[in-house]
């Protein structure tokens, strides 16, 4: 389907896959995207979907809060409405993604510079740019929060920098909100983790370079796409990375306007400066950590160029509280470089997961270390640290489990915080963690602090007090033989050996389950014994000790 010259598709392509696939919903009736386009794609995040149901709206007929009807059509979930749509831009499925990720950033391949691209098909400059109807007044540009955002706000975006001291571009997915039909105002996270984009301006301000360059592209290949939110290290060009993901050059072509190289197949550029010495007014706006970003000052750019292709697609991605489309994209992407951290680079060999916890949460702020039973605590410790501390703005609270605590299931990890951890030995308060993505003042000072837990088994328990497997599988296929509701198991549905339990009991259970209990208490009536108190606990393995915790 891709071009001959060009292994990757670019987000047209990716759009007919996903509709052969049955994973594109194309929306013909009007819709306002100023109040009705994002609440009705909320509604596959808040309506009780399950994940795998969700897919991507492609809006053909778009009006605004005016009544005015635009042109260029909208999708919202393209790049990661789910995992699966995620895994189809990727290539690659969803289980071998991260493998993907850490092999592109091992090995990546630097951009072929080529001397036209679509996404320069029609140009927009000067004159073109100024007044209602013009320049970004033309694009239908999506309101995220109805209700409290207060600007159409650009957020599928690859915004792209240039380092003034390295020449080396960045890329980040940075909102962007319009202020005039030549003008909007960026937000670059100026927190330590935060923007890499933010570091270029600084540079800027430094070397008393009022304006630095920019160029914000909508609608990139899917490879490049997916480097917009990808966190990778500061001085590391994501242009080469998504190259490494495509496995081949990713086509770029000179911006029109900016000393910047853009990917040749987007959808729409935006070109311009952004002051780095005004600042102005943006927000608020339903921000991913889940909650409106109040109004603050942030970057205006002076849009200087808008070039597209002749049939462009405007992608919107859909944030605010988790799930969403940008937690998606976000958990598929940071998972893999949290467990390479910890397993390859520090070498703690017992990490076989980390996830971020995804709803609500929005990820930054809830690890969950999943660990091989039995490793030493001062390795589980080193996990909990080093999950914690990997990057400035995740880990608040970081959790070790053990492997049958699913950590998506905020009831298993109560469960395991429960019975598996000593509050007094298993946890550790650390201050003076910055305070991360989230409302402002949340905590005084600006600073925050860090909760560790070892909710993992110190020693062997006692099974688990549901039936075994193979007795849930069978009555499973009875209730499925009466037609009764259709089950969706949720774990743990079975029960099973946590450590503590003996070959004799296991016996027992045998017997008792073929119909032979009474042989069972001939065997117990020889163990009867005078004078112990009621409860004492009886081991009938010989060989260990009766005061064996195991
Ligand atoms: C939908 C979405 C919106 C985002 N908005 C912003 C934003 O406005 N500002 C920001 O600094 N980061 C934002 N992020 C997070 C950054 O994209 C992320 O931190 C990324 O690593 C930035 O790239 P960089 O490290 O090259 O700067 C957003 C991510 C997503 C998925």
């Amino acid at each position: 389907m891709n071009s001959c010259e060009r292994p990757y598709p670019d987000l047209h392509e990716h759009l007919q896959s996903l509709k052969a696939q049955g994973l594109l919903l194309s929306i013909d009736r009007r819709i306002d995207k100023d109040s009705e386009l994002h609440p009705l794609v909320r509604w596959q995040f808040v309506g009780g979907l399950a994940e795998k149901d969700r897919k991507a709206f492609l809006f053909t007929n778009i009006t605004d809060g005016q009544g005015r009807r635009y042109e260029i059509p909208v999708v919202v979930g393209a790049i990661a409405a789910n995992p699966q749509i995620y895994s189809i831009g990727m290539g690659a499925p969803v289980a071998e993604i991260g493998g993907k990720w850490q092999r592109a950033i091992a090995n990546p391949i630097p951009p072929r510079l080529v001397d036209r691209g679509v996404c320069q098909e029609v140009v927009i400059e000067g004159e073109a740019l100024s007044g209602a109807g013009k320049g970004l007044d033309l694009l239908p540009i999506p309101i995220s929060t109805p209700g409290f955002d207060s600007a159409p706000t650009l957020t599928a975006t690859n915004v792209i920098t240039r380092d003034p001291e390295t020449g080396v571009q960045n890329m980040g997915t940075y909102r962007a909100a319009l202020k005039a039909s030549d003008r909007l105002v960026l937000r670059m996270a100026t927190r330590v983790g935060g923007a890499g984009g933010y570091l270029h301006y600084l540079s800027h301000q430094k070397r008393g370079e009022r304006f630095m360059p920019c160029a914000i592209v909508l609608g990139c290949p899917p490879f490049v796409a997916f480097m917009g939110p990808q966190k990778l290290p500061i001085g590391m060009d994501e242009i080469e990375v998504a190259g490494g993901l495509a496995g081949a050059p990713i086509q770029v072509v000179r911006a029109r306007s900016v000393p910047l190289l853009v990917p040749a197949e987007s959808e729409i550029v935006i070109e311009g400066l952004i002051d780095t010495e005004f600042v102005e007014p943006e927000a608020p706006f339903g921000e991913s950590h889940g909650h409106v970003a109040l109004e603050e000052y942030n970057m205006p750019m002076q849009v200087s160029a808008i070039t597209m292709r002749r049939d462009p697609v405007i992608p919107s991605y859909i944030s605010q509280l988790a799930p969403s489309e940008s937690s998606v994209i976000k958990k598929i992407a940071y998972e893999p470089l949290f467990l390479s951290h910890l397993r390859d680079a520090l070498g703690i060999r017992g990490v076989k997961k980390v996830s971020l916890h995804e709803p609500l949460t929005g990820l930054l702020r809830v690890v969950i270390v999943t660990l091989e039973r039995g490793m030493p605590r001062t390795e589980v410790w080193r996990a909990l640290r080093s999950a914690a501390f990997f990057k400035g703005d995740c880990g608040k609270i970081t959790i070790a489990v053990d492997d049958d605590i699913a950590p998506e299931n905020a009831d298993a990890l109560l469960w395991a915080l429960a019975y598996r951890a000593n509050p007094v030995e298993d946890v550790a308060i650390l201050p003076h963690r910055g305070e991360g993505h989230g409302p402002k003042r949340e905590s005084e000072g600006g600073e925050d602090s860090t909760l560790l837990i070892d909710a993992t088994m110190k020693g062997k328990m006692p099974p688990l007090a549901l039936p075994k497997r193979e007795y849930m599988e069978r009555a499973k296929a009875i209730w499925e033989e009466l037609g009764l509701p259709l089950l969706r198991p949720q774990e743990p549905w079975h029960g099973y050996s946590l450590g503590d339990w003996l070959q004799v009991w296991d016996e027992a259970a045998s017997r008792a389950v073929r119909g032979l209990y009474l042989e069972n208490g001939r065997i117990s009536a020889k163990e009867r014994r005078r004078g112990l108190k009621p409860e004492t606990k009886f081991r009938p393995d010989r060989a260990r000790p009766a005061t064996e915790r195991g």
